[in-house]
């Protein structure tokens, strides 16, 4: 018999007060996709950084190849084991090249020169055998979160593990882009090599897992062979309940204009040009589109994050300047960004301190900060969206990726908002916590105040808008109605280049 390439048994890790694991087996056979499954929380990023060395386990049993592993493994020797991860969140250095960063400390250097060309060629290689058209002398903080993430695949493959784990790898891809991971994950396969895969697109395993694991709470539910089963019964595995109700929409009428975008021109990014549209009070209007369509530009450049380079946007009809993310924050206009780590969230600060730092002239007086009036905020927000944490003085970087999202998308709701955009707000969250936000969503449409929500999931923009502006290269290529459109003539307009 073949020995599994990973096999873990009575696995358990804490930190401090939290049990992350508790009892937890798991195994990878060679040329299978296993799939790691559980709600934000439920330990999985754990178990994986467990077995790439990134951790130690408190106890419990570890076999690589069908060897026992006695002592810890540290990622250098999990490396040598042939053990590769791609962690969930980014770890690029973004001032170095994309070379550069697939070759960290392996560098190619010719009498301790380093050899650039050489570097160049050979990552170009690897990026042509991923079908990827990156220039591998770009800086890597030039490229958009989806090319980084591939990026992080090329440098794991050009190690030549023969484990790999995929901490969901495709949260932040587009469709062609996940259709070119699949390929490779295939090939990968037939080679012999094994993959443990984690998403919360529950849509994509058909495509290419062959068992799932289900962790809740630390704890482990269940191995079943995929085609013995199907998504509602993983769904229940996962949050140990049946989910009824998917999208919470609200239909009420919507109120005055607040937000009027006229012929919005930026340069950033993939560029937009000429974008303009209008945003009621009470109202959730989408912006759907594939990845690289310009909603996030847009966005960028209407929250202040980006410069304008053309086109005017007034606020219950009064024209505004917004250089800054400041400048529309005192305009009422606030933004949950997409990039969690760069742009939304302090990682080295404490829970507390990140919900609170938006409204520190709320929660602070002459540079005094109310701790009690901080704390309660905080209190308040950890429980509307059920954050799972020990403490609020928890740092955020040790929170799990779906509940550093939740903080993201949180901060913002103690402001007095009078648009609030979302981008990608869901992305990473587990089935049951998507709910909550699409729930927090509603009470801003609720209170009437104006919602801009970006997505990539069309279901879950057709489950919650009220209108949606679909891009398309840099420009809207059509307005609709929600409840008079559907999938189909989304991805029309979605992919209809000019
Ligand atoms: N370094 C750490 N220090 C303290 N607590 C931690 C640390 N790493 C993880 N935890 C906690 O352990 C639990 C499991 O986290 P983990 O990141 O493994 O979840 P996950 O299943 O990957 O969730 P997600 O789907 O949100 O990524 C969480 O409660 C998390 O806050
Ligand atoms: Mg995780």
């Amino acid at each position: 018999m073949v020995a599994d390439l990973v096999r873990v048994e009575h696995i358990s890790k804490s930190f401090s007060e939290v049990m992350a694991l508790d009892d937890v087996q798991f195994d990878l056979r060679p040329g299978e996709v296993h799939a790691l499954l559980g709600e934000n929380g439920a330990g999985k990023s754990t178990l994986m950084k467990i077995i790439s060395g990134v951790y130690t386990r408190d106890s419990g049993d570890f076999y690589v190849n069908g060897t026992k592993i006695t002592g810890d493994l540290n990622p250098q020797s999990a490396q040598s084991l042939g053990i590769g991860i791609i962690h969930q969140e980014l770890n690029l250095c973004p001032h170095l090249t994309v070379a550069e960063n697939v070759l960290l400390n392996r560098e190619f250097t010719v009498s301790g020169v380093l050899n650039e060309k050489k570097q160049n060629e050979a990552v170009k290689q690897y990026l042509t055998t991923l079908n990827l058209d990156i220039d591998p002398s770009t800086r890597v903080s030039n490229l958009p979160v989806s090319k980084q993430q591939m990026v992080e695949i090329c440098k794991t493959l050009s190690m030549n593990a023969k484990i790999i784990i995929m901490d969901e790898p495709t949260s932040a891809l587009t469709e062609k882009e996940i259709e070119d991971l699949f390929k490779v994950i295939a090939v990968l396969k037939n080679e012999g090599h094994g993959i443990i895969y984690i998403s919360h697109r529950l849509e994509e395993l058909s495509r290419i897992v062959d068992r799932v694991t289900i962790l809740r709470d630390g704890k482990y539910v269940k191995t079943l062979n995929f085609a013995d089963t199907n998504l509602s019964e993983i769904i229940s595995l996962m949050v140990g309940r049946t989910l009824t109700e998917k999208f919470p929409r609200i239909d009420m009428k919507r109120g005055e204009k607040v937000l009027e975008v006229k012929n919005l021109s930026s340069f950033h990014g993939v560029g937009v040009k000429n974008v303009s549209f209008d945003l009621y009070r009470g109202e959730i209007l989408a912006f759907a589109g594939l990845m690289g369509a310009g909603r996030s530009e847009v966005v960028r450049a209407i929250s202040g994050a980006d410069k304008m380079s053309g086109g005017e946007i007034v606020i219950h009809g009064k024209p505004v300047k917004i250089h800054t993310p400041r400048e529309a924050i005192a305009q009422g206009l606030f933004c949950a960004p997409e990039d969690r780590k760069r742009d939304g969230l302090c990682v080295k600060m404490t829970l507390r301190e990140n919900i609170t730092l938006p409204s520190l002239d709320i929660v602070s007086k002459l540079a005094i900060i109310f701790r009690k009036l901080e704390s309660q905020k905080a209190k308040m927000m950890i429980q509307n969206l059920k954050i799972k944490t020990p403490s609020m003085d928890q740092y955020v970087k040790n929170l799990s990726g779906g509940n550093q999202q939740k903080v993201v998308v949180g901060k913002w709701l103690m402001r007095d908002a009078k648009v609030v955009i979302f981008d990608e707000p869901t992305r990473g969250i587990d089935v049951a916590s998507k709910i909550e936000i699409y729930n927090i969503i509603n009470d801003l449409k609720r209170n009437g105040i104006g919602v801009l929500f970006v997505s990539s999931e069309l279901p879950e923009v057709l489950g919650m808008s009220d209108r949606i502006m679909v891009m398309c290269n840099g420009r809207i290529t059509a307005e609709l109605i929600t409840k008079d459109t559907d999938q189909e003539e989304i991805l029309k307009y979605a992919t209809q280049y000019s």
